[in-house]
């Protein structure tokens, strides 16, 4: 099926990509769907509070394209909240508008409104996923976005005989938008989840699980492709199999040289497939997800489960569980993380940047601000470069295409204000925070390298950074402080893991490097959404490039106003 002609269209072809977009305008698909934004029923864990969903799903609607594809999401929304949604990984070239985060390329669309996310799937394939972006609305309000190589393209690995989506969450009993008020008027972090889930399933290690949960059938000596995507708000999770070791071949929508291993490790916003051979005794195994924290911070530590079951087993055998790393295996986690490589090939290139115009250093902060009313006279915050960053009331894209001047200021530092051992001896004390409405703004096509370094501050803590409109590349990670005489050498500039979330280890740093070949305004969050939530964000600001295809394009017309 052909594309019907646009305007838009017609702007992408002017330019240097002329042949190339011919091609792909006689060969892509239009993907059409409607998400209904409601309130339902979906009784989880002896408990019928209703949620907000999507068409009354949970986890949401699939979304299904090519490479190639237009998608079209017509978001219309009846919940009482206002609703935003995030399409966790596209790049969304020139094109911030369908990018989701309220306030920042967007104002929310309102109870009662609609607002069409027109985007298209270029130069990227694999698994990403969608969330609410506004508020802890993503608790309940996500699901899987599945991209598939152009037709007749294969995958770089062997071909699986079926593929299944393994999503992965976490459960309230009570509504998490009065858990977050709560904790919110208190100080306090809010009260963790009750349960982790599977496809929104919890398992049989929790009560009231019966129907709830997500069995998987195998046949012996086939061969599985698992695409898993960790949409919890708050836990880092280790994934593993009873009895069956697990190839990764693909991380955010990139391909990776195969490895295999037993078990893996899965950060909040981050995306994993897998390839799982059916080479087992018949039998039932479980498959578990269960947090990996390294610090003594409370978080609900309960074990999710799912059943891989082989064809014409009876239902009454009961299950073996995985062996799991300890919850605080710091080790297996940065060991893991070493693994990861590009796959780096001829057709699927690594284009690392190899010189680097502008360095940036981001220390990653917690902190406790006076609070008269809260529990203990402080609330926390948190802040990079000892800035918590405040959310603006209009759009930060909008001002920025329309010039509009005073929502925010374009002189977040490059550096912190304050040098100190970063990661010795625990800060109890803010280090002058700030808050402010402050933004990195990059010139086009700069290559930039950005090391985010963990700090003691409150306490260490591991933090999962996504960076939206692009994937970087993750040339190292280290314990300790960053050197910057010694560490670059650590850099891999030939395959390293290329990626749109990527973990800042406990008391540790990660460099990573893109090229700001995409204009617009680019959220930079932990994707804790506790830290996002007291103020680990911030957004880059990058500018048009001179030619006409360098430049953000217009809103569109039902962009919602403020
Ligand atoms: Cu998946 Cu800004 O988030």
């Amino acid at each position: 099926m052909a594309r019907p002609f646009s305007l838009r269209m017609l702007g992408f072809c002017i330019g240097y990509y002329v042949l190339l977009c011919v091609a792909s305008w006689v060969e892509a698909d239009v993907k059409r769907y409607q998400f209904n934004v409601q309130v339902t029923n979906v009784s989880r864990l002896c408990h019928a509070k209703p949620i907000v969903t999507v068409n009354g799903m949970y986890p949401g609607p699939t979304i299904r394209a090519r490479e190639g594809d237009r998608v079209v999401i017509n978001v219309t929304n009846n919940a009482q909240y206002n609703m935003s949604i995030h399409w966790h990984g596209l790049k969304q070239y020139r094109n911030g508008w369908a990018d989701g985060p309220a306030y920042i390329t967007q104002c929310p669309i309102k109870t009662g409104s609609s607002y069409v996310y027109d985007f298209n799937v270029t130069g990227q394939r694999g698994t990403l996923w969608w969330h609410a972006h506004i508020l802890w609305l993503r608790a309940t309000v996500y699901g899987a976005i599945v991209i598939l190589p152009p037709k007749g393209t294969p995958f770089p690995f062997p071909q699986p005989d079926r593929e299944e989506l393994v999503v992965f969450g976490e459960w309230w009993n009570e509504d998490v938008e009065e858990v977050v008020k709560q904790g919110n008027d208190l100080g306090l972090p809010p009260n963790m989840s009750d349960a982790h889930t599977i496809n929104g399933k919890p398992g049989p290690l929790f009560p009231c699980y019966e129907k709830h949960t997500f069995a998987m059938e195998v046949e012996q000596g086939k061969t599985y492709l698992l695409r898993l995507i960790n949409a919890a708000l708050n836990d880092e999770l280790f994934f593993a199999i009873a009895g069956h070791n697990m190839t990764v071949v693909e991380i955010d929508a990139v391909y990776t040289k195969p490895f295999s291993t037993h078990a893996l490790l899965i950060a909040p916003g981050q995306t994993t497939n897998v390839l799982v051979r059916a080479n087992q005794i018949p039998g039932r195994y479980f498959m578990a997800a269960r947090p990996f924290v390294d610090v003594p911070i409370p978080i609900d530590n309960k074990t999710a489960t799912a059943i891989l079951q082989y064809k014409g087993v009876p239902d009454a055998i009961v299950p073996t569980l995985p062996s799991l790393p300890s919850p605080n295996d710091s080790a297996f986690a940065l060991d893991y993380a070493h693994r990861l490589r590009s796959l780096n090939s001829g057709k699927y290139p690594a284009t690392v940047p190899l010189k680097v115009d502008r360095k940036l250093f981001y220390t990653i902060g917690l902190g406790r601000n006076a609070c008269p009313t809260c529990v203990n006279g402080t609330r926390l915050t948190a802040s990079l470069n000892n800035i918590s960053f405040v959310m603006p009331e209009v759009g930060l894209l909008q001002a920025h295409y329309f010039n509009r001047k005073g929502v925010y200021a374009a002189d977040f530092p490059d550096k912190p204000p304050t040098a100190f051992n970063y990661t010795g001896a625990p800060v109890t004390a803010n280090l002058r925070t700030a808050r402010g409405t402050r933004l990195s703004r990059i010139p086009y096509n700069t290559t930039v390298e950005l090391v985010l370094q963990d700090t003691n501050l409150l306490t260490v803590e591991s933090h999962p950074f996504h960076l939206h409109g692009y994937n970087f590349f993750v040339m190292a990670t280290g314990i300790g402080n960053f050197d910057p005489a010694k560490d670059p050498a650590k850099y891999n500039l030939v395959d390293p893991p290329e990626r749109n979330t990527v973990g800042v280890p406990t008391g540790g740093w990660t460099a990573i490097r893109f090229r700001a070949d995409n204009p617009g305004v680019w959220f930079l969050h932990c994707h804790l959404e506790l830290h996002t939530g007291w103020g680990l964000k911030t957004a880059f600001v990058v500018e048009d490039g001179a030619k006409p295809d360098q430049k953000v394009i217009p809103p569109p017309k039902d962009l919602p106003p403020c």
